[in-house]
């Protein structure tokens, strides 16, 4: 159908016929579960720390790739980074660094140090909160322009800190045509797409773990912003990309794994003064 005024009907749903509101109330915890039930107690159940240390492992995909050039550590204090912070939109042309690249993906979503329960589980302290440590937050990106890397799309190995490839080639018309709302967000030399494994959430927190992935990927998110602010990039969110096209090209089901959120990154576009 086309329509000459689309009306904002076409897009949102009446209030009162919301699955979303369905949704919210479906999935609220109850006081009756409290009474009987400690939240951290489930943690420890052998299903639960077998997730737990398997999540990591749960999608290793591409063939891998290392990432060259030493990790970048900012030297912008914190208060800094979150009162300059902006989303921006206009990208110049220059591409990335691999070391920037490393400490993007490290600092947004990386695993710092591995250490163990008594038992011998592995425990992930990963660079962000993340619901129950399940690192529901897949980080996947598409390269446009980094430094000696292959152009493609790529998945981030959080716990090696390197890259698997999942497809080489040359991805910014399939993103300005097929993908973004915003085609500008594509002229930037890196399209960071947030994927929620809202699948593996579901296995510990029931249909909550819904909630829990929206919000994981929010994490990540903030982190990018920082990151890239303190190392004096433009960086810009976009929920507005076409999900089954995306999902799709990085071989999501688009349930248990569902791009989330997609972010542009790059150097800033120079002004040019007339
Ligand atoms: C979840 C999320 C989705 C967003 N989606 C878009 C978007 O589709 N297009 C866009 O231009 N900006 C998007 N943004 C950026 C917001 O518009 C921006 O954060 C807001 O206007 C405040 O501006 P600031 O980030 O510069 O402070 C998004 C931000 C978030 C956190």
């Amino acid at each position: 159908m086309r329509v000459d005024e689309p009306s904002i009907d076409l897009i949102a749903r009446r209030w009162d016929e919301s699955p979303s509101d369905e949704f919210h109330v479906a999935t609220r915890n109850t006081s009756t579960v409290k009474r009987f039930y400690k939240a951290h107690e489930i943690h420890y159940s052998a299903e639960v720390k077998e997730l737990t240390a398997s999540a990591p492992d749960a999608m290793s995909v591409g063939s891998p790739r290392n990432l060259d050039g030493d990790l970048i550590e900012p030297s912008m204090p914190l208060s800094e980074a979150i009162k300059s912070r902006s989303s921006e939109r206009a990208f110049g042309e220059r591409g990335l660094s691999q070391s920037c690249l490393r400490s993007l993906l490290f600092h947004a979503s990386g695993v710092r140090t591995t250490t163990s329960l008594a038992d011998g589980t592995p425990v992930f302290r990963r660079n962000v909160a993340n619901s129950g440590n399940l690192g529901s937050c897949e980080v996947f990106i598409v390269v446009h322009e980094v430094q000696s890397l292959t152009s493609g799309i790529y998945h981030y190995d959080s716990l090696a800190g390197s890259l698997g490839l999942l497809k080489e080639g040359h991805f910014r018309t399939w993103l300005r045509e097929y993908v973004l709302y915003q085609t500008e967000l594509a002229d930037a030399p890196l399209t960071v797409v947030l994927a929620g494994a809202a699948g593996r959430l579901k296995q510990k927190y029931g249909d909550r773990g819904y909630r829990l992935a929206l919000i994981d990927a929010g994490h990540v998110s903030q982190n990018l912003y920082l990151v890239a602010t303190a190392l004096g990039l433009a960086i810009t969110a976009t929920a507005g990309f076409i999900d089954d096209e995306l999902d799709r090209a990085l071989g999501l089901d688009g349930l248990d794994y569902a791009s989330l959120l997609v972010m542009a990154v790059g150097h800033r576009a120079t002004l040019v003064r007339e």
